[in-house]
């Protein structure tokens, strides 16, 4: 089986995608859509793809012969006409996060997906940092015992170094700082909630609180090179959000997601069982016993905003696995919806200022 592809929208993403398919032997890219024919003319050359038909309109894309998966890789606000495009004409879907920046979209979206039976993976991609997939094999295994509380959080100076930025900074296209990128640290806590080694876990109740002091500023930091930006546009939303969750299986969580720290990247997780801690690396466990220090397993963290160390070719060799063993993902959409709902329920709780139930 030979797999065609068609990656829309060329950009930072989009390249670890594309790389990503070009490893495999079973995948090939057929065409590219992006709103600027140079830009797509461009990745297709960085890439050395060949035979590659470039297109500016998705709806005419779509329709290329011999097009099996849509890699949806635009700006967030575009992903849910994207994705009913593409479900209606029948194209299995890998789908960058946020899915969708309005709860109704995403429920179009899921919709849209269960009428038409195509397959869907949503790039909560540190699902499949090396850290991660340990950590949620050690749950599995009772490493923890049961867990009975879960913090992950999301650390990020997020700003103009990241191309991204323009549509991510504002309120209409990326919505809050948890909706644009802090969504993978909510999903991670649902991940590692849980000991079922093939689902996350389902919220109940979320509260959170937002704050900070950079909404509106135009004094930016650039943490890649420790510099600062006096005239950047600014980020319209708070840049600190507390998010605590229950889920129905009993476990608690924190999330914080923290998009003006004045330091370098980082996604610190904490995993508190009845027979065990994990901090990061660092495990403390019953199952050890006469442990008298900490138990570092050496392993890539999920500490660098660069997505050329995000796990890409994890997700895409899964995402293919199902397809081709016509299997659905753990991450497919209708579950990545539940990880949007509770960013959805907290932007709820800085308006009303109360816990909201699911
Ligand atoms: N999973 C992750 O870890 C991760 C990392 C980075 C970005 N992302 C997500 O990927 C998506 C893209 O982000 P990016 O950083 O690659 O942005 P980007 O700006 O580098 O790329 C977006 C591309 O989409 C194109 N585009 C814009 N409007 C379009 C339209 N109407 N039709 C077709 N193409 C259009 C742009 O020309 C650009 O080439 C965002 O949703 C972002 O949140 C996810």
């Amino acid at each position: 089986m030979m797999y065609g592809i068609l990656i829309n929208g060329a950009g930072w993403a989009a390249r670890q995608h594309a790389a990503a398919y070009c490893q495999r032997s079973d995948c090939r890219i057929v065409a590219v859509n992006d709103i600027s024919e140079s830009r797509a003319a461009g990745f297709v050359a960085e890439l050395g793809l060949e035979d590659v038909r470039l297109y500016t309109d998705l709806s005419e894309a779509v329709r290329h012969p011999g097009i099996d998966v849509v890699s949806v890789c635009t700006p967030q606000h575009l992903h849910c006409e994207n994705v009913l495009q593409a479900a209606a004409a029948g194209k299995h879907l890998v789908i960058e996060k946020p899915a969708a920046v309005r709860p109704g979209d995403l429920y179009r979206m899921r919709d849209a997906v269960a009428g038409s039976g195509v397959k869907t993976v949503v790039s909560f991609v540190l699902r499949w940092n090396p850290l991660l997939i340990t950590l949620k094999k050690m749950l599995a295994d009772g490493i923890f015992g049961e867990p009975y509380y879960v913090e992950v959080d999301y650390m990020s100076y997020n700003g103009s170094w990241w191309g991204g930025w323009n549509d991510a900074r504002t309120v209409r296209q990326g919505v809050s700082a948890s909706l644009v990128a802090g969504c993978h640290a909510i999903d991670a806590a649902r991940w590692l909630s849980t000991t079922d080694p093939n689902a996350a876990a389902l919220p109940k109740e979320v509260y959170a609180v937002a704050g900070g002091r950079r909404k509106g500023k135009t004094r930016e930091f650039n943490p890649l090179n420790n510099t600062w930006k006096e005239d950047a546009p600014p980020m319209e939303y708070d840049g600190l959000e507390v998010i605590l969750m229950e889920f129905t299986n009993g476990v608690r969580a924190k999330v914080c997601v923290n998009a003006e720290c004045v330091m370098p990247y980082r996604f610190p997780i904490r995993i508190f069982g009845d027979r065990g801690t994990a901090i990061d690396n660092r495990i403390w466990s019953e199952f050890f016993p006469k442990q008298n220090d900490w138990m570092e397993f050496p392993v890539i963290l999920p500490d660098s905003s660069d997505v050329s160390h995000h796990p890409f070719q994890a997700e895409i060799d899964h995402f293919i696995d199902c397809i081709t063993q016509n299997t659905e993902s753990h991450c497919r959409l209708e579950d990545a919806v539940r990880s949007h709902e509770i960013v959805f329920a907290a932007i709820q709780c800085y308006q009303t200022h109360l816990p909201v139930p699911f």
